[in-house]
């Protein structure tokens, strides 16, 4: 076991630094996210039915009928499939391939023409003319300025003049609701992070200049070891406004309360709309 790195690995990282692994695309860690997407039981990586059914009707009162639909992070497709059973055109992008190979298989399933790309949100050709773009599940929170600015820029190119974007992201409760910490744990195998037998070192990092957490795993097995990190950022309203107005949007309006709390974020998520300027 390489100490030296272990003692690296585990410290306080820079603003916003990417860990060599992600959880949404290691194949293994892929697979149990997956397992979570689509337990309706938890609002581990999705929220439960019951929630989406009304954050989709919550959107659909700001949206004409037969909308063209692009979601941003869609995993397997939760949202996209209600969106299409209710007649709109959609489109979902995410750069899990197990998240989308369960998607495409489950809307051939069920007779749905839903378009699935694989891709990372940053990078990719989007297409144009939708009356829609939403990311949601606190997925904006996760992105540095750069990112952030980036994703806002390329939802802009995609939306048509006056297309609306929607998104959730923490407000400044989560400053109260979540605390620094560490903790690791021993696994004898076929645990969330790996079948192997393997220890977890946990520790979450509260930036508060930058109004961040980020958590960090560090998955030691006797082969080797694996760095994750997710960062969640908070906001305030007028912060907000302030990176969407910079980014070309406008008639900015945040909703409170619209999801009630969860059994894996803490309350406080802010719905976000806002529409491109021609
Ligand atoms: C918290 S999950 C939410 C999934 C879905 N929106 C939902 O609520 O059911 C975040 C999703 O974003 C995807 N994702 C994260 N970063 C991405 C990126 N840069 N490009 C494409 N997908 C990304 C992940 O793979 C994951 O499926």
């Amino acid at each position: 076991m390489d100490l030296s790195r272990i003692a690296s690995a585990t410290r306080r990282p820079v603003p916003f630094e990417k860990a060599e692994f992600s959880l949404w695309t290691e194949p293994y860690v892929a697979s149990r996210m997956l397992e979570a997407h689509l337990d309706p039981n938890t609002d581990a990586a999705s929220r439960r039915p019951s929630t989406i059914l009304k954050t989709v009707g919550w959107i659909e009162e700001r949206i004409p009928a037969g909308s063209k639909i692009l979601d941003l992070g869609c995993g397997p497709g939760l949202y996209c499939e209600v969106y299409a059973l209710h007649g709109h055109r959609v489109t979902g992008i995410d750069f899990s391939e197990n998240s989308i190979r369960y998607a495409r298989g489950h809307a051939a399933l069920r007779g749905l023409g839903i378009e699935y790309l694989v891709g990372d949100y940053l990078d990719s050709d989007l297409g144009n003319g939708f009356d829609l773009a939403t990311m949601i599940y606190c997925d904006m929170g996760t992105l540095g300025d750069g990112d952030r600015d980036r994703v806002l820029g390329a939802a802009r190119m995609a939306l048509r003049s006056g297309g609306l974007l929607v998104f959730d992201v923490f407000g400044e409760s989560l400053a109260r609701d979540r605390k620094e910490g560490r903790t690791w744990s021993w696994c004898p195998g076929n645990g969330f992070w790996t079948a192997e037998p393997h220890l977890v070192f946990d520790e979450t990092f509260h930036f508060e200049r930058e109004m961040a957490f980020c958590d960090q795993h560090l998955v030691v097995t006797e082969t080797g070891e694996r760095l994750y990190r997710s960062w969640d950022r908070y906001y305030t309203k007028d912060g907000i406004v302030r990176f969407l107005e910079k980014a070309g949007f406008g008639e900015v309006s945040i909703t409170e309360n619209l999801v009630d709390g969860s059994d894996f974020t803490p309350d406080g998520a802010l719905f976000v709309t806002a529409r491109r300027g021609s």
